[in-house]
């Protein structure tokens, strides 16, 4: 199959055919959230265990309506960031029209709006809620090109091409179930940044692996070992370095995420970095230290994922 147009890609979404698709953070593996042999075909495709809840994207906020609740504190968040990378954990409406299979059996809803101009053009077209986790394997490396998507799904899987993606980074996750709005899961706008829109701090979840599954430990890894922090080679080992700032000498490989210490522009990086140096002919991949400040929160909560989820 491989690459298809934006016109076959809603008729197949709306046929109950799963497709791959742009978005501004990762590629997602889309299909109809109002269908459940759809969204069946999405948990099948990737491998993926059914208790982990997907994210319902739409093309404009009037659609939250007859999806979630209402809420103040969502109206403002949208009002702030969409189109763009924040998912926000609603209770589910009385007639919720979205499958329990993309809840997960919860009662509450993950939606956001994607900032891709192509993603929505496409959702427009579709006019139904649309869940897409990122469109790769279970527990691999997220898909930022057209390219990762195929070589982790097979050359098979039907792919609208939007070209490498801006972000780079999955959405940020705030859940808005309880009176105090928790991190679910850092993401493509940096928390301090929400925070200020709220005017409240975010709340951590001591048992975030129960609210939101995607936090749990075994995610986003490539195959080779991972090593953190790493500020120079170690003796003996061909380690590619994925390389934040300038460039210490004597590593195998090297792939700048921002050669200017900028993150954003390393986390735009990133997964292509991961991707890049995930290579037989080397031994492990080092990584080079990311201050925690803005984006490199959510860069180094990927980077631990990968390194323990081996
Ligand atoms: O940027 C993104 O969010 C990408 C693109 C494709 O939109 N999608 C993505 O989907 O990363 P996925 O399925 O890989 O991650 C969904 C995240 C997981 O952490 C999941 O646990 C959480 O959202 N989530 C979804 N529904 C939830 C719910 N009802 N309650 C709590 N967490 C939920
Ligand atoms: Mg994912």
């Amino acid at each position: 199959m491989g690459y298809v147009t934006r016109d076959e890609a809603a008729r197949r979404l709306l046929a109950g055919d799963v497709v791959a698709i742009p978005t501004e953070t990762v590629y997602g593996l889309a299909a109809d959230a109002t269908n459940a042999a759809a969204v069946a075909r999405i948990y099948a495709a990737k491998g993926r265990p059914d208790f982990n809840p997907l994210i319902s994207h739409i093309a404009a906020p009037t659609q939250l309506a007859g999806l979630t609740l209402p809420d103040s504190r969502a109206d403002r968040l949208a009002a702030a960031f969409w189109p763009g990378p924040l998912t926000l954990v609603l209770p589910r409406a009385p007639n919720c029209p979205v499958v329990a299979a993309v809840s997960a059996g919860l009662d509450s809803l993950a939606v956001r709006i994607p900032s891709h101009p192509l993603a929505r053009e496409l959702l427009a077209m579709v006019g139904r809620p649309v869940a897409a986790p990122s469109a790769n394997r279970s527990g691999h490396v997220s898909p930022t090109t057209p390219q990762h998507v195929l070589a982790s799904l097979g050359p098979d899987m039907p792919v609208l091409d939007g070209g490498p993606c801006q972000v780079g980074l999955e959405s940020t996750v705030v859940g808005l179930t309880g009176p105090q709005p928790l991190l679910l899961r850092p993401g493509g706008i940096a928390v301090e940044t929400i925070e200020a829109v709220l005017g409240e701090r975010l709340g951590h979840p001591q048992d975030a692996k129960l609210q939101s599954p995607g936090m749990l430990l075994k995610h986003y890894a490539p195959a080779l070992p991972l090593r953190l922090d790493a500020t120079a080679p170690l003796p003996g080992l061909r380690e590619g370095l994925l390389s934040f700032g300038p460039v210490p000498a004597g590593f195998a490989a090297q792939y700048s995420l921002s050669a200017s210490g900028d993150a954003a522009e390393a986390a735009a990086n990133l997964y292509a970095g991961l991707h890049a140096l995930d290579r037989t002919d080397l031994q492990g991949i080092a990584v080079a230290p990311i201050p925690e400040a803005g984006l490199g929160a959510a860069i180094n909560d990927r980077l631990r994922r990968a390194a323990r989820g081996r």
